[in-house]
This record gives structure tokens, C-alpha cells and sequence, in this order.
């Protein structure tokens, strides 16, 4: 498993009215098997363009992306995606869709039973198996999306803000499961949040993009994933350093915010 080239990505969406928007332009970026990486950055800064780039849902308008030695071209189960809610078969139970990828390769039923009762272990709803989707909370949800992303086996996830919707305890249980998944796994992970503190948790390394045209800004390398893998969160936000880039980072943001705000009111 060799990971992740992103090389030289633009994208252009020509409105139809005319005039276009440059989502993404030359961004680069080397992912090596693994590594888990966060994605900040203001509103419309290319983020979910990016994600749907490597996921395969969108062709970009220049560059490509190698995984494992061969180039990305469209969808496949090697890159999982878990979107930030609603993306569950509501009809099905949560059985059924952790499920859902191993039925459809034509997995033999025993072999496809043993995986599904493993992940719904891991993630922490064996009790729940055979609920319909409806009936659990967001926080579940999202839980048995992990799950049926994990199903797959795939080598890259693809996170969109997955917990964006969540209560903030919900959300401080899940950031905890997406580390331990994340060591247990070692699966390569991209996650988009909008959230600094997530950005910082989650992300051995971080991203910073600015928008218009959507490009990469500043990038770290972080220890705060590694420590969250064994100690509470609580303890890992009260770390200097922690503190440190927080303010660093949400001045950033908060100056990339104000340009947009100006740019916006002059050309009112
Ligand atoms: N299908 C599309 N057609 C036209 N413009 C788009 C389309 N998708 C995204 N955009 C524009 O591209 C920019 C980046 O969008 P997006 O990737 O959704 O940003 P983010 O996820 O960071 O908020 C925005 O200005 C958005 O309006
Ligand atoms: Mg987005």
C-alpha cells in the first residue's frame, strides 16, 4: 500500500449564466497509507469539491490522483465516504446496511455475518442490530455509517464533516471512536470539518484552505491525534500547544472570513 498522490488539481464549474467559479486550484498533496489527515477552511473554500474529486464523483478539470499506483477515475469501493448525515438506507435495518457493500460483492452469508457482527461491535451498537434506521439517534446514525464505510475494507475514507450534526457530547464520544478506528484500522482518512478543535483532534496532519480560488494555505503536522488515540479529549484541549494553534488557526480563519465579508460588501 503505497497511498495517496493528489497532483496539481483544479476545478473550474462554469455557471450557466455565464462567468465560472474556480473551486480548486493546483492543489498537491501526498498521503502516505495511514495517515489521517483534517481539512479546514471557510465556507466555499473547495472543500467538499476536493472530497468528491478523490471520491471519484467528480472529474476535475486538470491534474490527477494516483492511489496504490494507479490513477483515480471514477467511484470504487477502495475509497469509502461517510457524508455528514441522511446518507443511510432508511429502509433497511442497521444490520442490513453495515451489510450492504459484502451483499452486493456476493460475500458468502457466514462470512458477511461475521464482519457486520465485528463492526457493529466496534462501533458500539450490537445491541441494535436489527433497529431500523429511523428509530436511532444522530450520534448512532453516524455510528452505523462508520460501520457500513468500514464494510468495505476500503484504503481511503472519505469523511464530510461527519459529525457536523451532532450534539457536542455526541460529538466528543465520536471523535474519540473515529481515532480508535483510525489505529485499529489504519485506514488512510480524509476529514472536512469546520470545527478548529476537531481540525487540531483529529488530524495528524491539517490542512488550512482559502478560498476563491480554493487552494491549499497552510499545512502542520500535529501530535494531538496520536495522544487522543489513549487519553480523554478534555486532557489532549488542555495542552499548551493546543491552545497554542488554536488561536493561531481561528486567526486565520477569522481573517480569511473578513476578506470574503469585505470582497462581498464592496461589490454590493
Ligand atoms: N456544481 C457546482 N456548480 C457550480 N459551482 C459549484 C458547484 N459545486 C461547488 N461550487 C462552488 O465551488 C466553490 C467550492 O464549493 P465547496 O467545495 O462546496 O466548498 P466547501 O465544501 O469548502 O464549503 C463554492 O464557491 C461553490 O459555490
Ligand atoms: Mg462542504
Amino acid at each position: 500500500m503505497s497511498g495517496l498522490s493528489i497532483q496539481n488539481l483544479s476545478m473550474r464549474f462554469d455557471l450557466p449564466g455565464g462567468g465560472h467559479v474556480q473551486a480548486l486550484q493546483d492543489v498537491s498533496l501526498d498521503l502516505k497509507a495511514g495517515e489521517l489527515l483534517s481539512v479546514l477552511g471557510p465556507s466555499g473554500c473547495g472543500k467538499t469539491t476536493l472530497l468528491n474529486i478523490v471520491a471519484g464523483f467528480l472529474a476535475p478539470t486538470e491534474g490527477k490522483m494516483i492511489l496504490n499506483e494507479h490513477e483515480i477515475n471514477g467511484p470504487d469501493a477502495e475509497r469509502g465516504m461517510v457524508f455528514q448525515q441522511g446518507a443511510l438506507f432508511e429502509w433497511m435495518s442497521v444490520r442490513e446496511n453495515v451489510g450492504f457493500g459484502p451483499s452486493m460483492k456476493g460475500m458468502p452469508k457466514r462470512e458477511k455475518v461475521e464482519i457486520v457482527d465485528h463492526l457493529l461491535d466496534v462501533v458500539g451498537l450490537q445491541d441494535f442490530k436489527e433497529k431500523a434506521v429511523y428509530e436511532l439517534s444522530g450520534g448512532m446514525q453516524q455510528r452505523v455509517a462508520l460501520a457500513r464505510c468500514l464494510a468495505n475494507d476500503p484504503d481511503v475514507i472519505l469523511m464530510d464533516e461527519p459529525l457536523g450534526a451532532l450534539d457536542a457530547l455526541t460529538r466528543e464520544k465520536m471523535q474519540s471512536l473515529v481515532l480508535k478506528l483510525w489505529k485499529e484500522t489504519g485506514k488512510t482518512i480524509i476529514l472536512i470539518t469546520h470545527s478548529v478543535e476537531e481540525a487540531l483532534l483529529l488530524g495528524e496532519r491539517l490542512l488550512v484552505m482559502a478560498p476563491r480560488p480554493g487552494r491549499i494555505h497552510k499545512e502542520y503536522r500535529l501530535p494531538f491525534a496520536e495522544m487522543g488515540v489513549g487519553q480523554d479529549l478534555r486532557e489532549v484541549k488542555k495542552n499548551p500547544e493546543f491552545a497554542e494553534r488554536r488561536e493561531e488557526i481561528l486567526g486565520m480563519i477569522w481573517d480569511m472570513e473578513e476578506e470574503i465579508m469585505g470582497r462581498t460588501e464592496a461589490a454590493s
